[in-house]
């Protein structure tokens, strides 16, 4: 069983494979955290606490003269307000008589099997296989009726723990939470911890950042209405001396596409606290009597193996347990061409038939069509919203024109800005009240666009009926779900002024909705999200899309970071990576060995490359077929960090069995007169035989890994390598 209660000691654990997680019901009936780590069964870890008067530290006024139990020194499984905790609290609620007090106590716990699920809002799932325990506590404010249901989920086989939460109002009066996280973990020694996390911009998403705890409260979070470009909802706490290899790693991932917030504070002990959740900025929920609120699920896992065995316990749980799309483990993605690049909004049916046919002689199997087909949209000012197609550039007709694909032997594929509207479309001009714009104040326009108010239902209703029509008049195999900019001018014109504090997670409300309603009702369309690139790359969206566009920067160096660093949380099988014109010095190879770190497609004009160049290519999309199953179900290795200085980048995929692995190399700086150079492999076999490349070359796992592999010295700049190992029959010592 995952989850125990021990009566005795009133301690509550979570037992995975490798893992232990546990909490006590404390003095008092408070609800405390004992331990996240290694795994020690269920035993009794209280004997860490220590209790003693630390002077300015309150105590609950139920402690009488004791003056050694105060909750601002306790670790608590969910920190409270008004207690004594001058710490981050997890929640924060104004009640009705206009107090800031929430003393919740532990007044039920349930064991269940199976996994919990949230009404609104899209969690991880468990499959048949999977053994997995659901533990329920609920926390009680006595005075205002107020409760808070923790929620955790323990997969067992896969050592992740899922959490959410749930505020309920049992009082008599509406209350309004101003502050809900759905993490909250303490440790009792934080000062020798680093958080890492995954900063960035448009174009250079997810670059990884290191910084030691000092005694303030680190944060890492967007206000941006999104995910965003420029964090990530996923962070990591580890030892300081924590590599890729080894030591111990937290991870936490939260399963959110909005507004998020994650705080690390180390305390006045060297106490350290993380908490995670929705970020609390102009976030204000009036929660009626009877009425429910739910926390987004955050993603933990915890690895004594460094980055990597964290990375690894990732990519394994979403590559299984988030998306239920058949093209995640039933169905081979196709290889892609989209238009963007080739043509951006410059296109018509003929010149996109071109595109195909060349494409074909690629090795391609599906063309998308990018932004431009519908509406007048011949540039980024107008149309977005207005989802019927454009008869001046598709003259043939969409339906005919994705028969024209299909009858190159091609799939067809379409691209959507659900969210958005322009001021010039029929969609504005009708429904003006739809958009997110402040009465009497002109609304902040970024790529002279407007966001839709999605937590109208109306809105919602049109996106689901508008795109559908188009997805089921004709045979869409693949769809890109974008959106290009970030929210401004929070506003619903159908919320009172009180409750505007809602319209942030509304809207994301509003958008999971028209999501079930699109993509959950075409289970045979592959889906990619997009963000302006890799804004929005969260676990939430990937409970949609089985992948994501990682970036607008094509640059195949730039690449090489983008893809390290977004593989710190996600798997590979997730990443759009394509082949485009960006980066003239880098061989169409390199680039192709890049892009094989990924979903693999090409973003170009193919009717412009030689037919030697498509030759190239058509060779390249063979062999990412061929290595598929390695990419998208081996275990993913970082062998150089990109960050640091070095002369090349290398990554490698080894298959579950480790009987075979593709290492590829690309080399970033020629030094003159360099020395030679080796890359080491990970996660062989010490003692058999590989060969390379199907060459009589042969060496041991072992060699491979602790001597490695020298790269060609005089070799053109930007060069790659791909070294395909696998098992021989012949062992080590025959
Ligand atoms: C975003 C996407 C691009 C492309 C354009 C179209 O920038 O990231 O790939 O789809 O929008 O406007």
């Amino acid at each position: 069983m995952g989850i125990v209660y021990n009566e005795k000691c009133r301690t509550l654990t979570l037992q995975t494979r490798n893992t232990s997680y546990q909490m006590k019901i404390g003095n008092l009936d408070y609800l405390l955290h004992l331990y996240y780590g290694p795994s020690v069964c269920d035993a009794d870890m209280s004997y860490q606490i220590r209790q003693y008067d630390r002077g300015f530290s309150g105590n609950p006024y139920e402690s009488r003269n004791e003056r050694t139990f105060s909750l601002d020194a306790q670790p608590q499984e969910f920190s409270t307000q008004q207690q004594g905790d001058f710490r981050t609290s997890s929640i924060e609620v104004v009640n009705s008589d206009g107090s800031y007090s929430f003393h919740g106590k532990v007044t039920d716990y349930q064991i269940q099997k199976g996994k919990y699920r949230l009404d609104t809002l899209p969690t991880v799932f468990a499959r048949e296989k999977d053994t997995v325990d659901t533990l329920q506590i609920t926390l009680t404010d006595q005075i205002s009726k107020v409760q808070v249901i923790l929620l955790y989920s323990v997969f067992e086989e896969a050592d992740i723990i899922t959490r959410a939460v749930r505020v309920v109002n049992e009082g008599t009066a509406s209350i309004r939470l101003k502050k809900i996280m759905s993490v909250c973990l303490d440790f009792l020694n934080g000062l020798h911890m680093d958080l890492v996390s995954l900063p960035g911009r448009y174009g250079q998403e997810r670059q990884v950042e290191r910084q030691h705890m000092t005694h303030h409260i680190h944060t890492i979070g967007s206000v941006r209405g999104s995910s965003s470009h420029q964090q990530n909802p996923f962070v990591i706490l580890c030892d300081r001396d924590a590599t890729e290899d080894h030591g111990n790693c937290y991870g936490f991932s939260l399963m959110y596409s909005g507004n998020f917030l994650a705080e690390a504070e180390l305390d006045q002990y060297d106490q350290l606290r993380l908490v995670m959740g929705i970020h609390p900025k102009q976030f204000d929920y009036e929660l009626k009597p009877q009425e429910i609120f739910e926390g987004p699920e955050a993603v933990m896992a915890f690895s004594r193996d460094g980055f990597t065995g964290l990375s690894h316990l990732y990519h394994d749980f979403y590559r299984t347990n988030l998306c239920a799309s058949k093209y995640v483990t039933e169905i081979q993605r196709p290889v892609l061409i989209n238009s963007w690049e080739a043509a951006f909004m410059d296109f018509d049916d003929v010149k996109l038939l071109e595109i195909a046919k060349a494409a074909r002689k690629m090795g391609v199997d599906l063309l998308v069509m990018d932004d431009g087909w519908f509406g007048k949209r011949e540039d980024d000012n107008s149309s977005l919203g207005d989802w019927v197609v454009n008869k001046d550039k598709i003259r043939c007709g969409l339906d005919h024109l994705v028969e024209e694909i299909n009858k190159l032997g091609m799939k067809f594929g379409i691209w959507f800005e659900p969210e958005m509207v322009s001021e010039d479309s029929d969609l504005y001009r009708a429904h003006p009240e739809w958009t997110m714009e402040i009465p009497g104040r002109r609304a902040v326009r970024s790529r002279n666009q407007m966001a839709l108010d999605m937590s109208r239902k109306e809105v919602q209703d049109y996106l689901i009926t508008s795109i559908n029509q188009i997805l089921d008049n004709a045979n869409i195999f693949y769809v890109k779900w974008d959106i290009n900019r970030s929210l401004a001018d929070i506003w619903s014109n159908v919320l009172p002024a009180e409750r505007q504090g809602e319209v942030y997670h509304r809207y994301i409300l509003g958008l999971y909705r028209v999501m079930d309603g699109i993509i959950k009702t075409h289970p045979d369309i592959l889906f990619e999200g997009c963000s302006g690139g890799g804004g929005r790359y969260d676990p939430a969206m990937l409970h949609y899309y089985p992948q994501y566009w990682v970036s607008d920067n094509n640059h195949p160096i730039d690449r090489l970071k983008l893809h390290y660093g977004t593989s710190f949380v996600y798997p590979v099988s997730t990443m759009g990576a394509h082949i485009s014109d960006s980066g003239k010095l880098v061989p169409l190879r390199t680039k192709a060995v890049v892009a094989m770190c990924g979903t693999f497609g090409y973003e170009l004009d193919a009717t412009h490359l030689t037919e030697e160049e498509q030759k190239l290519c058509k060779e390249q999309s063979e062999l990412f077929q061929k290595y598929y199953p390695l990419i998208f179900k081996g275990d993913y290795y970082r062998l150089t960090n990109p960050f640091e200085p070095g002369n090349m980048t290398a990554w490698q995929h080894v298959s579950k069995d480790r009987n075979e692995a593709l290492l590829s190399v690309v080399v970033t700086n020629l030094t003159c007169n360099g020395p030679q150079e080796y890359i080491r492999a990970k996660g062989l076999i010490p003692d058999v035989m590989y060969s390379v490349n199907g060459s009589k070359e042969a060496h041991s796992g072992s060699a491979l890994m602790n001597a490695g592999i020298p790269i060609e010295r005089e070799v053109p700049e930007y060069t790659a390598f791909q070294f395909h190992l696998k098992k021989q029959e012949q062992t080590v010592n025959a």
